[in-house]
């Protein structure tokens, strides 16, 4: 398949990209290496080193054999482009990473709301249009969020695969219809991508397209199976207060003797999936695209669910660091419930890595060996939900992690 990978620079999206091209399809990245800058605009780095873009495509070349192609191109901004691209490439497939992924970044001023807002929506808006109007007949993969469900809606219900039956009341009795999930985005970031679902709906319903929604869960963990192959194609690693992920920041913490910061009671359930399963699953959906004139057919990627306590006791149990009490800056319940569907990637066939086979290889391999790269500064989560709520500022000198 020809595959163009929006965001293939990023977390999620270089991984894929290896993976795809590993497995014999014809990759081309588009990526306006946004999150690159946002790095620089935070003063913070991913632990692990990740190389430029062109030493990146070169190591794959030489250690492979194979090209992925790159195009760096704004999404939300340059349009024509995008549409010339696509009537060059007509992709077989397009994976859509290419969004501002951070819910702590996206509330931290009024500036990284509007930049979200405007960046995710008008990229993701640019897409549908673009694929219209080129006649491109390409399978779309979008990665969406557990976040657009919300945390605790339901209590014990599971949570279905993007759609609820419901009963409407009419004078003749019950209808029964099948509606979208109702939206509760806990954050700018994931109102973005509630949005991104009625964007597909539409152009779904209009224009037939075929699209494919996956609500990922947190993704953890850094190297697949091609990354670990040269140390020059090795994963990002984000472990800032930004846009570092909850179990990963843990695994880092625990490796430089910092203590595992819980906001709030740590009561918050979340759903998790590692890395070389987010990349699987993206086959798997490129793969199995829903057919022209179908409602957009969403997957939730997740493979386990967990109270971010427990997680953090676990690494405590593994490593002997300390747990950090810290202020939510979230508009969040303490705690919450999370019961996931996931029959659908099961069925097509994911054998999901657990926590319990990863999690050790983490800390020796990836958070220890790269512990020192860690700036001690950036590892706090600085921004609020809300004006005058509590920050973890008056905390910090507490928690700077002792000479031994
Ligand atoms: N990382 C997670 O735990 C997680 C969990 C759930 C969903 N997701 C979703 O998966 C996707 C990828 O996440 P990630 O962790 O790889 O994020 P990331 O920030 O590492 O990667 C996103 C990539 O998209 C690029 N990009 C952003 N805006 C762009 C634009 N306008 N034009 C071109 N390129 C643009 C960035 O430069 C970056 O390389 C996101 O949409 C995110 O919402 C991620």
């Amino acid at each position: 398949m020809r595959v163009l990978v929006l965001g293939g620079d990023g977390f999620c999206g270089w991984p894929t990209s290896l993976y795809l091209s590993d497995r014999g399809h014809d990759v081309t990245i588009l990526d306006n290496l946004s999150r690159r800058k946002i790095d620089v605009d935070l003063e913070v780095d991913s632990l692990t080193p990740i190389v430029p873009i062109g030493e990146r495509l070169r190591a794959w070349r030489e250690v492979s054999g194979r090209e992925i192609g790159f195009v760096s191109v704004d999404l939300a901004t340059e349009y024509d482009r995008l549409a010339a691209i696509l009537r060059e490439l007509r992709p077989d497939a397009i994976v859509h990473f290419a969004e501002q992924r951070a819910a702590p970044y996206s509330m931290r001023s009024e500036k990284t709301k509007r930049y979200t807002v405007d960046n995710n929506v008008r990229a993701t808006h640019n897409l549908l249009t673009a694929i219209v109007d080129t006649g491109v007949d390409a399978a779309i993969a979008h990665l969406g969020t557990m976040g657009v469900y919300g945390y605790g809606w339901s209590g014990t219900a599971p949570i279905p695969e993007g759609y609820l039956t419901v009963k409407v009341p009419t004078p003749d009795g019950d209808l029964e219809r099948e509606i979208l999930h109702p939206a509760n985005p806990g954050s700018v970031y994931h109102m973005t991508k509630t949005l991104d679902q009625l964007l597909f709906a539409f152009y779904a319903k209009n224009d037939g397209l075929r699209i494919t929604d996956l609500h990922q869960g947190i993704v953890w963990g850094t190297q697949t199976d091609q990354t670990v192959k040269d140390e020059r194609l090795i994963n990002r690693f984000d472990y800032d207060g930004d846009y570092g992920t909850v179990l990963n920041r843990f695994l880092m913490q625990a490796a430089i003797g910092h203590p595992l910061t819980v906001h709030g009671t740590g009561g918050q359930t979340r759903a998790f999936i590692h890395i070389r399963d987010t990349v699987r699953c993206i086959e798997i959906a490129i793969s199995n695209p829903p057919r022209p004139g179908s409602k957009p057919m969403v997957l939730n990627q997740i493979t386990e669910t967990h109270r971010v306590l427990d997680l953090a006791k676990l690494i405590s149990d593994i490593t002997g660091a300390e747990i950090a009490y810290l202020p939510n800056p979230r508009v969040e319940a303490e705690e919450n419930e999370l019961v996931v569907r996931n029959d659908q990637f099961l069925a097509l066939g994911l054998e999901p890595t657990t926590l319990s086979e990863g999690l050790l290889g983490e800390v020796k391999d990836i958070a220890a060996r790269y512990a020192h790269r860690a700036d001690l500064r950036k590892i706090i989560a600085r921004s609020v939900w809300k004006r005058g709520m509590q920050t973890s500022d008056d905390l910090l000198t507490s928690l700077q992690p002792t000479e031994d």
